[in-house]
């Protein structure tokens, strides 16, 4: 098998989950990275062993290489489109972290970029790569759910605002020329995105939503002198085409213990998603185990059917792990679909098809479009209808940044 060689493009927190999985996967190397803080990248290439001339500070230097495959893009959210166009631009393949923008009009340049530089792209979305994932779509593929017509899309944190009340995650997090939103674009576009995959793309029609920072507004939970611009709670609701709908809660703190998980009912059956893959899974556990970069410890995520059989009410657990085991031995192909960059390398060889891959870049425009939708929607108070979320739609991507060196223009 020939080495897939990978150049990467912003060498900060998530990078070193990325590298985890990369050393992780035969017949991958990182040989080349970028960020704009010199010293990073310098500890960086000490760290990953890649040597001095490989590393950089202007990642379209590093894009004048001759022998990268692909590139691996872990800036943050409103730089994803502008650095991910150029790396396209530039004749590469791009897999990029979630979400794929903080606004819809961003996402669909991200999207249509891959059409006009006739390039791959993938984006991160850690929650569709697993069997918790796979068994829900297939059970309501053979209509084990009868008709679909309500699911849930839930995500909390007692208190956990990065940047904030997780000093050591970035404050890019929490900034909305960087950032752009609060936990609808982090963690809640891993439960939408699951949700709209699973239910099969469904067509929106309208969205209601609110959103808030009052949890961070009142001085009185206030940590001094720091800056926060983003939202810390989004919820709404939103309604799609073939009578489904869907209620979405999420937040990074609220004071309150439990807001319960992620479901999908149907009118013969109802699923419920238990711990909802956000790290990645076993290949982002370091050699030697410890916790996950960015994610604490590997996710056990499970399903739990709820339903009718032969005139009883029944509540199974499904065992996601067992299960799992069990068709890796009958399908040894299916470890193609179990991980983001193993899935994305099998891309970029040409092991999976457009027709086989998980269309990971449609999966995150569509989830882009509905999380916007309720931020519109907070905005002029009242719903609001696809189309006017897509007429509606400014973006919010960088395109100038100052860098401790000098300015990068970006032109997308
Ligand atoms: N931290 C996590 O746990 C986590 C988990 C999943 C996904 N993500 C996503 O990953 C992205 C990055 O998050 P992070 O936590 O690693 O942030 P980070 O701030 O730690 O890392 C981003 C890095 O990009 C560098 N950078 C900025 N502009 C650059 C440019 N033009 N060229 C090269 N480098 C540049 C920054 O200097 C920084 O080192 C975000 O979009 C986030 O949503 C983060």
């Amino acid at each position: 098998m020939k080495e897939l060689r990978i150049g990467i493009i912003g060498t900060g927190m998530i990078s070193g989950r990325h590298m985890t999985v990369w050393s992780n996967i035969p017949g991958t190397s990182v040989v080349a990275a970028c960020d704009i803080d010199e010293k990073k990248v310098q500890d960086f290439g000490e760290k990953y062993h890649i040597p001095k001339e490989n590393l950089y500070t202007d990642f379209r230097q590093m894009l004048k290489r001759d022998d990268l495959d692909c590139i691996d893009v872990c800036v943050h959210n409103n730089l994803h489109t502008p650095v991910s166009v150029a790396v396209m631009k530039a004749g590469f393949p791009c897999y990029s972290e979630k979400p794929m923008a903080a606004t819809y009009a961003d996402a669909k340049i991200l999207y249509d970029a891959q059409k006009t530089y006739q390039q791959k792209l993938a984006v991160q979305i850690s929650s569709i790569y697993n069997l918790q994932t796979r068994l829900a779509k297939k059970l309501i593929e053979e209509g084990k759910l009868g008709k679909l017509y309500h699911a849930r899309s839930v995500g909390h944190r007692r208190e956990g605002r990065p940047g904030l009340d997780m000093p050591f995650f970035s404050r890019d997090f929490i900034s909305k020329k960087i950032g752009g939103h609060g936990p609808l674009c982090d963690l809640g576009i891993y439960h939408l995105a699951q949700m709209l995959y699973i239910m099969g793309m469904p067509e929106l029609e309208s969205v209601y939503g609110v959103s808030s920072a009052d949890y961070y507004l009142d001085k009185r939970m206030l940590p001094k002198g720091l800056a926060y611009e983003v939202e810390d709670l989004s919820a709404g609701l939103a309604r799609f085409k073939g009578g489904i709908s869907l209620d979405i809660y999420e937040d990074w703190a609220m004071h309150i213990d439990d807001v319960g998980s992620s479901f999908i009912a149907g009118s013969l059956g109802g699923l419920k998603l238990i711990d909802v893959d956000q790290t990645g899974g076993d290949l982002a556990r370091p050699k030697g185990g410890g916790m996950i970069i960015g994610g604490g410890m590997v996710q056990k995520p499970t399903l739990e059917f709820y339903g009718y059989e032969e005139g009883i009410m029944v509540s199974k657990v499904i065992d996601c792990q067992l299960n799992g085991r069990k068709e890796a031995m009958v399908n040894p192909r299916i470890s193609l679909y179990n991980d983001n960059q193993v899935h994305w390398a099998a891309y970029v060889r040409g092991d999976l098809d457009d027709k086989d891959r998980i269309d990971s870049p449609y999966i995150a425009m569509q989830t882009a479009l509905l999380s916007e939708g309720i931020f519109l929607s907070q905005e002029l108070g009242r719903s609001v209808s696809a189309g006017e979320i897509i007429e509606k739609s400014v973006s919010m991507a960088v395109r100038k940044q100052e860098t401790p060196w000098g300015i990068i223009e970006y032109d997308f």
